[in-house]
């Protein structure tokens, strides 16, 4: 037997169909844009194969839970179990045959993917005998395979491609069919998205997502170019269990809706503010200070904690509210800070929670203490530094195209990346090894050079010599370039371009 879902309609007006069973044989790579329907996609899936096997989503913006009302899908939000308890609920799941929502709202990035990978952990390694098939959906899926480290924990990060890896890649012995949504190509790990033979493809903007899905789908780039233009709802349809040919393919509606839809445009509020300024930007309340509690103190610590509670709970002066002046001012004096710390000879080799420290702590001096970042936003001024941006390029249009392109990279690569870009933009010469490698934190010429290769190699730039040696590099789509420059200059003669 065999069991077609109908999720719509060609372009041509016939009925657009999934063969199941192929499906949970050859698995789904669904990707587009945020906006284009994927999750619309994902319903109508799910809602059509309901009646016919079991189902569960991994759902990380609760947009699901409504299944559950129609379909008899268990939700379990996941924030009120365990790992240890997510593990037992997979397991139990696929031995009692029943489709779940595992509903992972309200969870931050490191739990949502500690707990994802718990659940699918208990999906996969359950007893041979209730190895029945089971389509395990993943919206959002770059958040649980990503391409690149984040700032969740290596541990977690290793838990959740390590669960996506099995369910891609060895679930189907286990009767596991893999569906997975993604909106950034670039952004999900490579050998998660190469395991589905099946590619629904929608709208997409990103040069560098289309290319992945032309590799992927065996396209020349070129004809990839047409995923720019569809419309929301409208995918191309690529796989055994789809289509031979590529065939574009409009999704049709659902019984069920999401429970958070696109927001709507609202009227604003009539009555004007009377001073916007001074509400929108008056100090922020107060932070509760409460002295520790320790269950057993002796003496010594007593007096400490005593101590330190009179320090702590001195009242905190109540500021007037900063005036954006002020506030540029500080801003501005936040930034000398971060100029003194790296102008010191050694600061580009080392590590970033020890430069942090050294700013904090100078920040501090200055009376700065109430307006110090945190650490991401650390790192991002610390990226801009290094590329020799001041926080006034944070406005400019074109820089912010260049930071989205950067946040494709690594982080450690990003730095070097925007200082390229900076030469590139303004036409100065391209930086030498030395140059990069400094930026890098590194020493290490040939590493500099592995580098300009790797960034080349995700299609951001376009390093040309010319015939006496000299280096050029062209920034892809933004089509600014460097001047030539000698990549084996010594750093001081390129001074103005080093932090
Ligand atoms: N084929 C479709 N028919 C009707 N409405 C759709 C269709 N696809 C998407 N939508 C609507 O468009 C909006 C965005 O779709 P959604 O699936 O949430 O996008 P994505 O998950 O890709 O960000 C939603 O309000 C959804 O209901
Ligand atoms: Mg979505």
């Amino acid at each position: 037997m065999t069991v077609a879902i109908e999720m719509g309609h060609t372009t041509a007006g016939a009925p657009g169909a999934l063969d199941l069973e192929e499906l949970l044989a050859t698995r789904l790579l669904v990707q587009g844009n945020s906006g284009s329907g994927k999750s619309h996609l994902l319903r109508r899936l799910l809602e059509q194969s309901a009646p016919w096997v079991q189902q569960t989503i991994i759902d990380p913006e609760g947009d699901f839970v409504s299944l559950g009302e129609r379909f008899g899908h268990l939700v379990i939000d996941a924030e009120e179990h365990t790992e240890r308890g997510l593990q037992s609920a997979g397991e139990r799941a696929r031995i009692h045959r029943v489709s779940t929502v595992l509903n992972l709202e309200g969870l931050d990035a490191e739990n949502q993917m500690r707990r994802a990978a718990a659940f699918l952990g208990g999906l996969f390694e359950v007893a041979r005998d209730h190895w029945y098939p089971m389509l395990v959906v993943v919206d959002e899926a770059q958040l649980f395979a990503p391409a690149v480290a984040g700032e969740v924990s290596d541990e977690a990060r290793k838990l959740s491609l390590g669960a996506m890896t099995n369910l891609m890649c060895r679930g189907r012995k286990r009767g596991l069919a893999g569906i997975i949504a993604t909106q950034r190509l670039a952004k999900l790990a490579k050998n998660v998205a190469a395991e589905a033979s099946n590619f629904l493809m929608g709208r997409t903007f990103l040069d560098i997502d289309m290319a992945r899905a032309a590799d992927l789908l065996g396209m020349e780039r070129r004809q990839a170019e047409a995923f720019r233009d569809l419309e929301r709802g409208q995918f191309m349809a690529l796989g055994p269990a789809l289509s031979r040919r590529p065939l574009g393919l409009r999704i049709g509606p659902t019984d069920t809706s999401p429970r958070n839809g696109t927001p709507r445009l609202m009227p604003l509020p009539e009555a004007a503010l009377e001073d916007a300024r001074a509400i929108i930007l008056a100090a922020p309340p107060p932070e509760i200070v409460r002295p520790q509690r320790r269950s057993s103190p002796d003496l010594l610590d007593q007096l400490m904690a005593a101590k330190s509670a009179a320090l702590e709970i001195r009242p905190e002066p109540v500021e007037p509210p900063i005036s954006a002046e002020d506030l540029a001012e500080r801003r501005e004096r936040v930034d000398r800070v971060l100029r003194a710390v790296l102008a010191q000879p050694d600061a580009g080799f080392r590590v970033i929670g020890v430069l942090y420290q050294e700013f904090v702590v100078r920040c501090r001096i200055e009376g700065l203490a109430s307006v110090v970042p945190d650490l991401p936003e650390f790192r991002r001024m610390l990226t801009r530094a290094r590329a020799g941006l001041g926080s006034d390029m944070a406005g400019d249009d074109a820089w912010q195209d260049v930071s989205v392109r950067a946040s494709l990279l690594p982080e450690d690569m990003q730095g070097v990346f925007m200082m390229i870009a900076r030469a590139a933009k303004e036409g100065w010469p391209c930086p030498s090894d030395a140059a990069i490698a400094r930026a890098y934190g590194s020493h290490s010429l040939r590493r500099a050079r592995r580098l300009l290769t790797y960034i080349e190699e995700q299609g951001l730039i376009v390093c040309q010599l010319d015939g006496t040696g000299r280096r050029t590099v062209t920034l892809v789509e933004l089509a600014w370039a460097t001047a030539p420059g000698d990549p084996n200059a010594a750093e001081a003669e390129q001074g103005r371009l080093a932090v």
